[in-house]
C-alpha cells in the first residue's frame, strides 16, 4: 500500500532527488520487487503502516512571526551522547541486501553527519566490520532469543566492539504477518511457482545482481555467523531466524539484560502507556515509543498518537525517543514538540541506500537538516530543545 502522495515526489519525471520520498521512488526501480516491498510494506493490511505516516500529516505547525530567527540549534543530547540533530538511524535487518555492505555505508553516513547508527542484530555486516569502518561508537539492537548465550555473546561482541547503548526490540516475540512477503515468496509457504517469479524478478535487476548479490562479499548474516559455521545461502540463517524469536519473554529478563550489558538501555517497541511505566521501574535509560514501523501488529495506535501520553507518563524518568513514518524535517520536529527527545528512521535510510548508497544517506540527512532548520525558522522556535506543544496547533 502505498501512503506516499505522487504529487510530493519526481516521480516519472527523472529529477534529482529532493525529498526522501524521492529516495522511496528511486529504491522502487532499482530493487528487485520482493526487496522493495520488504523494505516498504507493513503487516497485515497495512493500517497502521499508514497511520503512522497519515497521523503525523493531520498535525499542522503553528506560523509564527517576527521572533529572532537567525540562529537555530538542532543538536541535543540524547542517552548521554551528544547528537548534532535529533535523529538516529533505526536497526534495518537484512540492510546489506538493499545496497553492497549498505550498513558500513550508512554508519559512515551517519558519523558525517553527527548522529548514531543503530546496527540491527539482523544485519549483514557483522557489528565488527561496521565499527571498525567508524570511530563514533554504534549502538546495537538485539532481539531476545531462544538461545541466551548466543545473545549473551552477541553483547560481548557489541561491547568489545564499543558500542554504548542497547536496543532491545520488545515487539517481536512472534513475527508479524506480512502479506507483500508471503505474495512475493519470501515468507510463509514458497510454491514452485513463486520461486520462479522470484528469480524472474532478480533477473529483471541485472545491476542490483552484479553490485549486491554477486559483487561484494558474500551475503550471510554477520552477526550469526559464529552460531551457523555451515550456512551458505542467506535461506540457512532465516531458518534459523525464524526458529530463535522468543515468545516466553517477558519483563524480568530485562535482570539478564542488565546483567550482561553494562552500558545504556533502549526498550524499542513501546506502544502503550503502562508498558512505558514499567519500563521506567525495571531501570531503563530509555523507551522507543515504536509499532516497528507497521509491521508487526495492524490496527494499533500511530506511534505519533500515542506519543504524548508515553512523554507525559515518563518522559521526566528517562529519555523519550519515537520512530514511524518520520520522512522529513517537519514530522521531527513535530515529535518533538508531542515529547520526543529524537527520532529514529528506517525506511528512510534503506531507501537511500538502494538508490545511490553513501551519497544517497549523506543527502537525506542533508534535507532533514535542512527542513528541520527551516521548520524551527518559520515557527520561530531557535532550540530543538525548547520544542513543546505550543508549536503545533491545537484541535
Ligand atoms: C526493512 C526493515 C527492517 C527492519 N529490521 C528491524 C530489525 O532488525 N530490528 C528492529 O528492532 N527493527 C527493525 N525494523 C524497524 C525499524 O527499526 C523502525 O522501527 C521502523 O522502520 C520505523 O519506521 P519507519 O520505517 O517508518 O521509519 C525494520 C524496519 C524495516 C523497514
Amino acid at each position: 500500500m502505498s501512503c506516499v502522495s505522487d504529487t510530493h515526489s519526481s516521480r516519472g519525471l527523472n529529477l534529482a532527488p529532493a525529498s526522501v520520498e524521492d529516495y522511496r521512488d528511486l529504491a522502487r526501480k532499482k530493487l528487485p520487487r520482493q526487496l522493495f516491498d520488504y523494505i516498504d510494506g507493513g503487516a497485515f493490511q497495512e493500517v497502521t503502516l499508514a497511520a503512522n505516516r497519515s497521523d503525523l500529516s493531520r498535525l499542522q505547525l503553528r506560523q509564527r512571526v517576527l521572533r529572532d530567527v537567525s540562529t537555530r540549534t538542532l543538536s541535543t543530547t540524547v542517552l548521554g551522547e551528544e547528537l548534532a540533530m535529533p535523529l538516529i538511524l533505526a536497526p534495518v535487518g537484512f540492510g546489506g541486501m538493499f545496497a553492497q555492505r549498505a550498513e558500513v555505508q550508512a554508519a559512515r553516513a551517519a558519523e558525517r553527519a553527527g548522529v548514531a547508527f543503530c546496527e540491527s542484530t539482523l544485519s549483514i555486516c557483522g557489528i565488527e566490520e561496521v565499527s571498525a569502518a567508524v570511530s563514533r561508537p554504534i549502538w546495537f539492537q538485539l532481539y531476545v532469543m531462544k538461545d541466551r548465550s548466543y545473545a549473551e555473546a552477541l553483547m560481548e561482541n557489541a561491547a568489545a566492539a564499543g558500542c554504548t547503548t542497547l536496543i532491545l526490540t520488545v515487539d517481536l516475540p512472534v513475527v508479524g504477518q506480512r502479506y507483500r512477503d508471503v505474495r512475493n515468496g519470501i515468507a510463509g509457504n514458497i510454491s514452485r511457482l513463486k520461486r520462479l517469479r522470484r528469480g524472474l524478478d532478480i533477473a529483471r535487476h541485472p545491476s542490483w545482481v552484479r553490485h549486491v548479490a554477486i559483487g561484494g562479499k558474500p551475503l550471510t548474516f554477520g552477526n550469526l555467523e559464529r552460531a551457523l559455521p555451515d550456512a551458505k545461502v542467506p535461506g540457512d540463517f532465516q531458518r534459523w531466524i525464524a526458529s530463535q524469536f522468543d515468545p516466553s519473554v517477558t519483563w524480568d529478563d530485562l535482570e539478564w539484560l542488565r546483567r550482561n550489558w553494562s552500558g545504556k538501555i533502549a526498550l524499542k517497541g513501546i506502544l502503550d502507556v503502562d508498558d512505558a511505566r514499567e519500563a521506567v521501574s525495571r531501570g531503563v535509560d530509555a523507551v522507543i515509543v515504536s509499532n516497528h514501523g507497521g509491521r508487526q501488529l495492524d490496527d494499533v495506535p500511530s506511534t505519533i498518537r500515542v506519543l504524548p501520553a508515553i512523554a507525559d507518563a515518563v518522559g521526566d524518568q528517562c529519555d523519550v525517543l519515537m520512530d514511524g513514518g518520520i520522512r522529513s524535517g517537519l514530522d521531527v520536529v513535530k515529535a518533538l514538540a508531542l515529547g520526543a527527545k529524537a527520532c529514529l528512521i528506517g525506511r528512510p535510510w534503506a531507501y537511500a541506500v538502494a538508490a545511490r548508497g553513501e551519497a544517497g544517506v549523506d543527502h537525506i540527512f542533508r534535507i532533514i537538516r535542512e527542513e528541520m532548520r527551516v521548520t524551527l525558522g518559520l515557527t520561530g522556535v531557535t532550540d530543538v530543545k525548547d520544542l513543546d506543544r505550543s508549536a503545533l496547533v491545537s484541535d
